[in-house]
């Protein structure tokens, strides 16, 4: 495998996380090694390796069937895997039992959306937040008492992830009544809602018309240059990813192909052969 060093310079000297006391600068946010996941003999993720610091940005493509939701699936605690660590600040993820990760700080979108549909997208944002901020069910039921000023304190903070996303308008809608793009920002604001320091997305932009993809990383952006979270986006649409990921891995039938920056993995032959065959020419899909 062609093995392409990467500094990320965008992440270095990060003054926000700095005196955080959240960990030091040698302790990579995350360090993964040798994870495999089998389903029924197939093997979805194959001895896959990983490094990312806090603030940095990768996206991880690939054809269907790659792994790539498998990959999001580990690394959120969804799944357990087969062989192989996943380590967050130091932490052996996968010795803990799966509630406790969102509390860790990492967030995570699906890539069908997962909302409660009855309930509004404010509501979604809110249900969100009890993983910090356990309700008081007495105050949510009567509204009395130091427990409904907390939860008049997590709806404001709902509220203002809505607005940040663009939204807020739609607060009181039942999330079912949304449009898609719209269903996929309350999505990332219920993952915010967990203030991660590492935001895994699946397919952020599937099912989206072309000018809302965009809208959409823009959106990102602005987030990441303001929260400075890691973010890990897996993606098949080609000019998004690029745009988006100044690093990214392919994953081919559950084996990390290649890593590179957006033009490295562009003009890398193993690649394109993966993606297109030897004849193929055009983007990848
Ligand atoms: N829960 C599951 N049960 C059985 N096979 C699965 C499961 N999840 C994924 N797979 C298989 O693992 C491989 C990788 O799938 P996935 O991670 O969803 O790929 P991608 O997201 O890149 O399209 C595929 O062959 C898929 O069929
Ligand atoms: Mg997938």
């Amino acid at each position: 495998m062609k093995s392409i060093s990467f500094a990320p310079s965008h992440t270095m000297g990060h003054p926000l996380r700095e005196g955080a006391g959240i960990s030091s600068p040698s302790i990579p946010l995350l360090e993964v090694e040798g994870l495999t996941k089998r389903f029924q003999g197939v093997v979805a993720l194959r001895d896959y390796r990983l490094t990312l610091q806090e603030g940095e940005i990768l996206g991880v493509i690939g054809p269907n069937g790659a792994g790539k939701t498998t990959l999001i699936n580990l690394l959120s605690g969804f799944i357990r895997p087969d062989g192989g660590h996943i380590r967050f600040r130091g932490q052996d993820l996968t010795r803990l039992s799966t509630h406790r990760i969102p509390k860790l700080g990492i967030a995570r979108t699906f890539q069908n959306i997962r909302l409660f549909p009855s309930l509004t997208a404010l509501e979604n944002v809110m249900v969100a937040m009890t993983v910090h901020h356990p309700p008081d069910v007495l105050s949510t039921l009567f509204g009395f008492g130091p427990g409904h000023r907390r939860v008049r304190m997590l709806r404001e903070r709902a509220m203002a992830l809505l607005e940040q996303m663009g939204i807020a308008h739609l607060a009181h809608r039942p999330s079912s009544a949304l449009s898609y793009g719209d269903q996929r920002r309350v999505e990332i604001a219920r993952a915010l809602a967990l203030e991660p320091s590492l935001l895994l997305l699946d397919e952020p932009t599937a099912g989206l018309h072309p000018e809302e993809s965009e809208a959409l990383i823009d959106l990102l952006s602005r987030l990441h240059r303001e929260r400075r979270m890691a973010i890990v986006m897996v993606a098949h649409d080609m000019p998004v990813v690029m745009r988006f990921c100044p690093r990214l891995h392919v994953l081919s039938s559950g084996t990390l192909l290649a890593e590179g920056t957006p033009e490295e993995i562009r003009n890398n032959p193993l690649v394109l052969e993966a993606f297109l065959g030897r004849s193929g020419r055009s983007g990848a899909a």
